[in-house]
C-alpha cells in the first residue's frame, strides 16, 4: 500500500449512516467494472484510464526535446486555454514555482489567456510582447471555444505581424484533436507543429496528456516523475478496493440532502490553482440532473480570517476535505520564527490540525488528505487519485462522468 497519500476518515464517519456505507460500498466492484470495462456511460472518454501506463517513453523525449528547444527560442511562453485545457498544467506549474523549484531564473516567464474576455487583462497580456522573444501554445480540443479563440487570432495576429511564416512554425504550438476542427485545419495548412488531444480524453482529464506535459516540460517541470507517480496510482488503484474508491464512498456516503457543498481546504498558497483544478473536475462531473456537490475551494489560513466564522457556526452544509502535504522541501522546512526558532512549517501543521478539530466540534464532517512530500512524482499521484476518485463518485451518484451538457448550454447562447 501506498505511502504517499492518504485519507483520515475518523472526522467524517459520525455522520454517515452505516446503512448507507453499507449499500454504497456493495456496488463499489460493479461501479469498478464499469469503469475498467467500459460498460459506463460516457464510455468512449476512458483513455485516461490507463493513460500513464500507455504514454510512451518516446512521446516523452519527443516533448522534452521540443520543451528545450522553445526554452532556447523563448523569453516568454504563453499558454492559451480555459477549464481543462489549461488548469492542469497551470496548477503543476505553480506548485512548482511555489514549493519544489523556486529558482528558474533560467525558464522562460509564462502567462496564460483565453481562459477570459476580459479586454483589460488581455490588454496586459499583449502590452508585454513586444519586449519579449515569444512562444505560445494555444490547447482546444474543440478548437471552437470563444474566449480561446479570441485571444489567439489576437495573439496570432501578432505574431504574424513580428514573425515569419518559416519562424511561426517554431513559435506556435498547437494541441487539439487528432483530426478534425479548425485548429486542426490552420496547423496543418500553416504547418504549424501539434500535439494531440486523444479523442478518448475530455479536458478535465488530460492533465497527463500533452495538454498538461508540453507545458509543463517548456516550464522544466520533471514529467517523467509525474507520470511515474501516475504510474503508480494506477497500479495501486487496479482493484475495486481502494483509495481513490474509499474517498468516491465516504463522499457519497454523507447525506445529500443535508450536505451539498464540499470545500478543499488547503494550507499552502500555491496550491491555489491545484483547487482550481480539483472544483473543475468534480463540479463538471458531477454537477448534473440537479445532482452532486458544489465544490469550492478554501485557502488557510488567509480564509480562516474571512469564511472561517461560517465554516464554524454558519450553515450545516458542507463536507471539508482538507488537503495536507506533511513535509515541506528543506529550504523551506528551515524558516523559523525569529524570536521563538519555532518551525513556521510546524505552526502551519498546528493551524491544519486545531482548523480540524474546531470544525469537527463544529459539527462540519471532515476528511483529510496527507500528501507525504509535494514532487512531480506525488502530484503524479494525486492527479491520477482525483480522476479516479470522480469518476467512481459519479458513477456512484449515477451521472455521466465525462459529458458537460451544461457548459454546452452557455456557449449555444454565447455564439448565438
Ligand atoms: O473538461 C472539459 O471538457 C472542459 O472544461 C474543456 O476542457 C473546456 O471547456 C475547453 O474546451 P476546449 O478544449 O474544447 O477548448
Amino acid at each position: 500500500m501506498n505511502s504517499f497519500l492518504t485519507l483520515e476518515d475518523k472526522l467524517a464517519l459520525p455522520f454517515i449512516s452505516q446503512k448507507r456505507m453499507g449499500e454504497l460500498q456493495a456496488r463499489i466492484p460493479q461501479v469498478h467494472q464499469a469503469l475498467h470495462e467500459g460498460t459506463g456511460p460516457g464510455n468512449e472518454y476512458l483513455g485516461w484510464l490507463d493513460l500513464p501506463e500507455n504514454t510512451s517513453e518516446s512521446l516523452l523525449q519527443e516533448i522534452l526535446n521540443h520543451a528545450k528547444k522553445v526554452r532556447e527560442q523563448c523569453d516568454h511562453f504563453i499558454l492559451l486555454g480555459i477549464g481543462g485545457s489549461y488548469l492542469g498544467a497551470r496548477s503543476a506549474i505553480e506548485i512548482q514555482q511555489g514549493l519544489f523549484m523556486p529558482n528558474s531564473h533560467s525558464l522562460p516567464q509564462i502567462d496564460y489567456a483565453g481562459h477570459h474576455l476580459s479586454a483589460p487583462a488581455l490588454s496586459q497580456v499583449l502590452s508585454q510582447l513586444d519586449k519579449h522573444s515569444i512562444v505560445l501554445n494555444v490547447v482546444s480540443k474543440s478548437g471552437t471555444t470563444l474566449e480561446t479563440s479570441i485571444a489567439f487570432q489576437l495573439l496570432h495576429d501578432y505574431m504574424k505581424k513580428r514573425y515569419s511564416p518559416k519562424e511561426l512554425q517554431q513559435r506556435i504550438i498547437v494541441t487539439t484533436d487528432p483530426v478534425k476542427g479548425s485548429l486542426r485545419q490552420l496547423a496543418k495548412s500553416s504547418n504549424y507543429t501539434t500535439y494531440p488531444v486523444p479523442a478518448n480524453i475530455g479536458g478535465r482529464y488530460s492533465v497527463l496528456s500533452p495538454v498538461g506535459l508540453f507545458p509543463m516540460a517548456v516550464m522544466g517541470f520533471d514529467i517523467h516523475n509525474l507520470l511515474e507517480g501516475a504510474r503508480q496510482a494506477q497500479k495501486d488503484f487496479s482493484t475495486p478496493d481502494n483509495l481513490a474508491s474509499r474517498y468516491a464512498l465516504l463522499r457519497n456516503a454523507l447525506d445529500s440532502s443535508v450536505i451539498r457543498i464540499e470545500a478543499l481546504s488547503t494550507f499552502e498558497p500555491s496550491l491555489h490553482y491545484l483547487a482550481e483544478w480539483w472544483k473543475q473536475l468534480f463540479g463538471e462531473s458531477e454537477g448534473k440532473e440537479h445532482k452532486g456537490f458544489f465544490p469550492v475551494s478554501l485557502a488557510y489560513t488567509t480564509d480562516l480570517h474571512s469564511l472561517g466564522q461560517y465554516l464554524q457556526d454558519g450553515q450545516r452544509q458542507i463536507l471539508e476535505t482538507f488537503l495536507s502535504i506533511q513535509q515541506l522541501s528543506p529550504p523551506y522546512a528551515q524558516l523559523t520564527h525569529p524570536q521563538n526558532g519555532q518551525s513556521i512549517e510546524a505552526l502551519n501543521h498546528i493551524a491544519l490540525q486545531s482548523t480540524l478539530q474546531a470544525h469537527s466540534e463544529g459539527q462540519i464532517p471532515c476528511l483529510h488528505l496527507k500528501l507525504s512530500e509535494i514532487n512531480p512524482f506525488t502530484l503524479g499521484y494525486l492527479y491520477y487519485f482525483f480522476q479516479k476518485a470522480c469518476a467512481y463518485s459519479a458513477y456512484l451518484l449515477g451521472v455521466n462522468p465525462f459529458d458537460q451538457p451544461g457548459v454546452e448550454c452557455y456557449k449555444k447562447y454565447m455564439s448565438r
